[in-house]
């Protein structure tokens, strides 16, 4: 196991009713006047909405709104929001929706403590010294941003989709009401879950030897994955599907699953071009690409997927074949995609393969190499992308 620091400050509030708490939260981490941010008219819809602004007026705290957060979160309205917040002297941001609005909230809240352009730190030119306070009210288990220290923005002008990463991002709190997750769409329950456990995944394919304990870990987050989202997509508004759903999400990316051993991103930033280009919705671009990852990189080093297969699936070793345990277990993660309706080619996403050239370039425009299981090199990417593009 490797030398490691882990600070997770983030203060969970979690279940039924969760959300009342939203204003004295605020208070309790020293917020006093709050920049509402969220989506589209999903938290309306859903009654949402109604049920922070209720918390945060029991409270007395005064608020700003801004709303119109696209999912793959734009530069565009994270410049509008820095504005915003500095005219209303805000000293807290509410982020009240999905990974997507954490972010743009993350986005904000950097930016407006920082002279120059909040895209340095995404484009690596700065980083993250101060922030602004940030709480979450989650509205969709996927992309554990409500724990993480990462934000991913899409910048308009050149359309590449980059992260920063800093533990002054991290939430000071986040709000989780498993209930609130009940009216997603099928399809993007079964995104965020492909998103959670392949978050667990980034971690699980590792070089990094003797970490049972987080391998257990990971091994619980994909087996529960495997067992509530069938559940939860035949009966959507199955209470402890969905909170199970919910806690695996932020498990998966807090990192307390990823501590002590090197992690595999390659297939994620392979995934973002094809978000940023297309707009698609990131685990279901992730379903695309990463079983098309695994078949690439299996036969170069097998070894963690033998695991994967048995402890994960429930594939029987074959010990004089492990190559062929390893494939097994592939094939069932294939095979689960496409029982809870995710995607597995550029067509259903609406990419196309003239576009290959261009996503490779912009993925290597500032590097030479992709991942760490299996290095990856712009032909070997190009491969992959050309693996599941329709002719
Ligand atoms: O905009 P609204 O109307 O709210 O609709 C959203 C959106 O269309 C809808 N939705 C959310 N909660 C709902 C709901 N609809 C009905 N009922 C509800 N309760 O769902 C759609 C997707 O929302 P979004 O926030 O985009 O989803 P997700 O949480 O998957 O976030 C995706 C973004 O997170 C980034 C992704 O790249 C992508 O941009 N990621 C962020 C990470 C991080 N910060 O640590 C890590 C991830 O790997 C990921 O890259
Ligand atoms: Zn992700």
């Amino acid at each position: 196991m490797n030398n490691f620091s882990f600070y997770s400050p983030t203060f969970f509030e979690f279940g039924q009713g969760a959300e009342a708490k939203t204003g004295e939260l605020i208070r309790q981490f020293g917020g006093t006047k709050v920049l509402l941010h969220y989506g589209g008219g999903s938290i309306r819809k859903n009654g949402v909405y109604g049920k922070v602004i209720a918390a945060l007026t029991t409270a007395d705290i005064p608020f700003t709104e801004l709303g119109g957060v696209v999912p793959n979160p734009r530069s565009g309205l994270v410049y509008e929001g820095i504005e915003l917040a500095k005219k209303e002297g805000v000293d807290f941001i509410l982020a009240v929706g999905g990974g997507s609005v954490i972010d743009s909230a993350k986005a904000i809240a950097a930016g407006v403590k920082y002279d120059g352009d909040f895209l340095d730190f995404y484009r690596k030119k700065a980083s993250i010294e101060d922030a602004l306070p940030i709480g979450t009210v989650l509205t969709i288990a996927a992309a554990g941003s409500e724990g993480s220290a990462n934000s991913v923005i899409t910048d308009e002008e050149t359309q590449i989709k980059k992260g920063a990463y800093s533990n002054k991002l991290r939430p000071r709190f986040s709000v989780l009401n498993p209930e609130f997750t009940c009216t997603l769409p099928a399809y993007q329950t079964a995104a965020g879950a492909t998103d959670i456990f392949i978050h667990v995944c980034k971690r699980y394919f590792s070089n990094t030897p003797e970490v049972a304990i987080t391998d257990r870990l990971c091994e619980a987050v994909m087996k529960t994955i495997i067992y509530e989202t069938p559940r939860v997509l035949r009966d959507p508004n199955n209470y402890d599907a969905r909170a199970n759903i919910m806690w695996a999400g932020m498990i998966a990316h807090n990192d307390i699953c990823g501590v002590g051993r090197e992690q595999d991103w390659a297939s994620h930033h392979i995934e973002h071009e094809l978000s940023a280009m297309y707009d698609v919705t990131h685990g279901a671009g992730l379903a695309v690409i990463v079983p098309a990852w695994m078949k690439y990189v299996v036969e170069k080093h097998p070894e963690r997927f033998v695991p994967f297969a048995t402890e994960v699936w429930g594939v029987p070793l074959d010990m004089p074949n492990p190559i062929e345990t390893a494939l097994r277990g592939i094939e069932r993660f294939e095979a689960f995609l496409k029982q809870i309706g995710m995607p597995s080619r550029f067509s259903e996403i609406g990419a196309k393969k003239e576009d290959i050239p261009k996503l490779v370039d912009k993925l290597f425009a500032n590097k030479e190499t992709e991942g760490f299981y299996v290095k990856l090199n712009r032909d070997d990417v190009t491969k992959i992308y050309e693996s599941v593009a329709d002719v």
